[in-house]
C-alpha cells in the first residue's frame, strides 16, 4: 500500500469535497430553473400535443394570424444551443435575439421583463443542461403585411413594454410580494386576464393600475375578473384564499370546475408548483381591491344578493309544475342530476352554476361551448380524476340550447342577458363534428 503524505491527502479530499460541492450546486440550480419554467410555463407554448419537450412549433393564434413558437432545446443548429447567458436574458425580458430580431409579444417577455436576474440563472441553467437538446425545425410564421414587419415590434416595445424587474413593495407582506412577483412576472397571468388595448397591448402589468386583471374574452373563454378584494361576492370575492389555492392545485373547488384556455394552464404549470406559492398568489389576489373604473367590470356582470329571486328558482325547479318555461324544463331533464334544482352542484365534483364567473360573463360563448361540446377537468397530481360532463350539442337545437342558457344565465340571482338561438348557431359553427358527437355519454355513442 502506498503512502499519501498527509498535506496531499488534505488537498487531495478537499478537493473531491470541492467537486461534489460545485455539482452539488448547480444541479440545485438546474432543479430550482425546473420549476421556474413550471411557474412560467414554457411547455405550455414550445411544446405540441406528441411533439419532444420543448422543441416548439406548437401555433398560437392571434389577431394577426398563428405564430409558432421556436425551438427552445439546447440544440445548436434549430434551438437556443448558441445563446449566452445574456442572450436568454434578452430574449426573456426583452423579446430580443441575438440576431436583431424582435418576438412577437405571443411569447409573454413583457410579463417575463419582472423575473430577477437571480431566477433567468437558474432557468438559463435548467435549459442548457436539464433539457434534451432536440434536432427540431418549427414551421415559420407567416402573418401578412404589416405584422411580418417585425421591426415594428421594436415600436411598440418602446411604446408599450413598461415593465422592469419587481420591485418588492416594503409595506407589504412577504407573502404579498411572492404572490405578485409571480402573477406579474412569470406566471404572465396577466396576458389572459388583462384586457388589451387598441394596439393589442395589455393595459396594465401590475397591481398599481386598475385595469390590471380585470378579465378579457379570448375566442369563445371569457377569462374572467381575478381581483378578489372588497366586499361582495362577484367572482374571486365569494372564494376563500384556499379555495383559490385549491383551484390552482386541481381545476377544481368547491364552487367550480375548470374549462377552456385555463385548463392547459392548470394542467402544466399551476397544479406542479408549491402549496405557499399557490398561497401567496391566493393572497395577492385578495389583496387587490375590485376596481369601479375598469370598463370591463360592467362587462362581466354580478350575482347580486337576490335571496328570494333564488329561493324562488329553486322552488320552481322542485314544485315540477307542468307550466314551467321551456328553459327551466330542459335543466329539469338534462342538468338537473348533476348540478341540483339549487344550482349548487356538488363540492369538487359538480360545478356551482348560481354565481358562476362563465355562466354571467357578458359573452355567453364559453357557456354555450361546455353545453353543447362538454367539458372536462384536467387530471393534476393532488386531483387525478379527469370528472367529465358530457355535452348536449348532439340532441338538443339551437333553439333549446338558447333557452336553457338563458335560464341559467337568470336564474338563482344570476344576471346575465339572454341568449338567442342565432348565437348558439355561431358557437356550433366553431365546434367540430367529431368533438359534438364524441361528447355525447358513451351509451349513445357507436
Ligand atoms: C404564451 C406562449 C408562450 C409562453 C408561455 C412562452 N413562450 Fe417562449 N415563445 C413563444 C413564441 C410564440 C415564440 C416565438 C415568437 C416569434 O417568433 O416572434 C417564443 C420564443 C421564445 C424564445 C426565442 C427563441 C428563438 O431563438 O427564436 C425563447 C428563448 C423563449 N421563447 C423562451 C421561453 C421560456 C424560457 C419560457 C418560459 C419561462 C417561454 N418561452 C414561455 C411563446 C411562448
Ligand atoms: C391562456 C390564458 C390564461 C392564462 C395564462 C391564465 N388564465 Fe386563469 N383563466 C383563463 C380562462 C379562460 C378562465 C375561465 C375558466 C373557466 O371558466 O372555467 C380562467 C379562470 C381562472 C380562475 C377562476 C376564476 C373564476 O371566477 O372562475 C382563476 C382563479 C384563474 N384563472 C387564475 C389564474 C392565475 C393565477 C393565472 C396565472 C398564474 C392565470 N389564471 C393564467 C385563462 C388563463
Ligand atoms: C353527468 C353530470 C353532468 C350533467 C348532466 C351536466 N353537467 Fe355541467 N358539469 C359537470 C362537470 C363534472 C363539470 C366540470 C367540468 C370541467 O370543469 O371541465 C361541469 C361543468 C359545467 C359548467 C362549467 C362550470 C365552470 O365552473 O366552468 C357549466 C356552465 C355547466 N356544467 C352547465 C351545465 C348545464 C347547463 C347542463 C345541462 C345541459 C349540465 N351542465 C349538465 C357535470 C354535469
Amino acid at each position: 500500500m502506498k503512502f499519501i503524505p498527509l498535506p496531499f491527502a488534505v488537498l487531495g479530499c478537499s478537493l473531491f469535497l470541492f467537486t461534489i460541492e460545485a455539482n452539488a450546486a448547480s444541479q440545485t440550480q438546474i432543479d430550482r430553473g425546473e420549476y421556474l419554467a413550471r411557474i412560467g410555463d414554457c411547455t405550455g407554448c414550445h411544446t405540441t400535443e406528441d411533439g419532444q419537450s420543448f422543441a416548439g412549433g406548437l401555433g398560437i393564434d392571434s389577431p394577426f394570424g398563428t405564430i409558432y413558437s421556436s425551438n427552445i432545446t439546447p440544440d445548436k443548429q434549430t434551438g437556443i444551443g448558441n445563446y449566452s447567458r445574456d442572450d436568454f436574458a434578452a430574449a426573456l425580458r426583452e423579446g430580443s435575439l441575438p440576431d436583431g430580431t424582435h418576438l412577437y409579444p405571443a411569447m409573454p417577455y413583457t410579463a417575463y421583463a419582472k423575473v430577477t436576474d437571480e431566477d433567468i440563472d437558474a432557468l438559463y441553467a435548467y435549459f442548457m443542461e436539464g433539457v434534451e437538446p432536440v434536432d427540431n425545425e418549427p414551421e415559420k410564421t407567416d402573418l401578412s403585411f404589416p405584422f411580418n414587419q417585425r421591426w415594428g415590434i421594436g415600436l411598440w416595445d418602446w411604446m408599450f413594454a413598461t415593465a422592469d424587474t419587481y420591485e418588492p413593495n416594503p409595506d407589504q407582506s412577504e407573502q404579498y410580494n411572492r404572490g405578485a412577483y409571480l402573477v406579474e412576472g412569470l406566471g404572465h397571468c396577466g396576458s389572459c386576464h388583462t384586457p388589451r388595448g387598441l394596439f393589442f397591448q395589455q393595459k396594465a402589468y401590475g397591481a398599481g393600475d386598475d385595469h390590471f386583471l380585470t378579465g378579457q374574452t379570448l375566442g369563445v373563454w371569457y377569462a374572467p375578473n381575478l381581483r378578489g378584494g372588497g366586499e361582495g361576492d362577484q367572482g374571486l370575492q365569494g372564494w376563500s384564499e384556499k379555495d383559490i389555492a385549491n383551484y390552482l392545485a386541481t381545476g377544481r373547488n368547491v364552487h367550480s370546475g375548470v374549462v377552456g384556455e385555463m385548463i392547459s394552464v392548470v394542467q402544466h404549470s399551476l397544479s406542479h408548483l408549491k402549496d405557499e406559492d399557490l398561497t401567496s398568489i391566493a393572497v395577492y389576489l385578495k389583496s387587490l381591491p375590485r376596481s369601479t373604473e375598469a370598463p370591463s367590470d360592467d362587462e362581466a356582470p354580478s350575482v347580486q344578493d337576490k335571496t328570494d329571486e333564488n329561493k324562488d328558482t329553486s322552488a320552481t325547479l322542485a314544485s315540477a309544475k307542468v307550466d314551467i318555461d321551456s328553459g327551466e324544463r330542459l335543466y329539469l331533464d338534462n342538468c338537473n342530476a348533476c348540478h341540483f334544482t339549487n344550482g349548487k352542484g356538488a363540492s369538487w365534483v359538480f360545478p356551482a352554476l348560481k354565481g358562476n364567473s362563465l355562466v354571467v360573463a357578458e359573452n355567453p360563448d364559453g357557456l354555450l361551448h361546455v353545453i353543447l361540446a362538454g367539458a372536462q377537468m384536467p387530471s393534476t397530481p393532488k386531483a387525478p380524476a379527469k370528472l367529465a360532463m358530457p355535452g348536449f350539442g348532439w340532441r338538443l337545437s339551437d333553439k333549446e340550447v338558447a333557452d336553457l342558457a338563458t335560464f341559467v344565465r337568470s336564474g338563482w340571482g344570476n344576471d346575465g342577458d339572454s341568449v338567442t338561438a342565432d348565437q348558439v348557431a355561431e358557437v356550433r359553427k366553431g365546434i367540430p363534428e367529431k368533438v359534438l358527437r364524441d361528447s355525447a355519454p358513451n351509451m349513445v355513442k357507436e
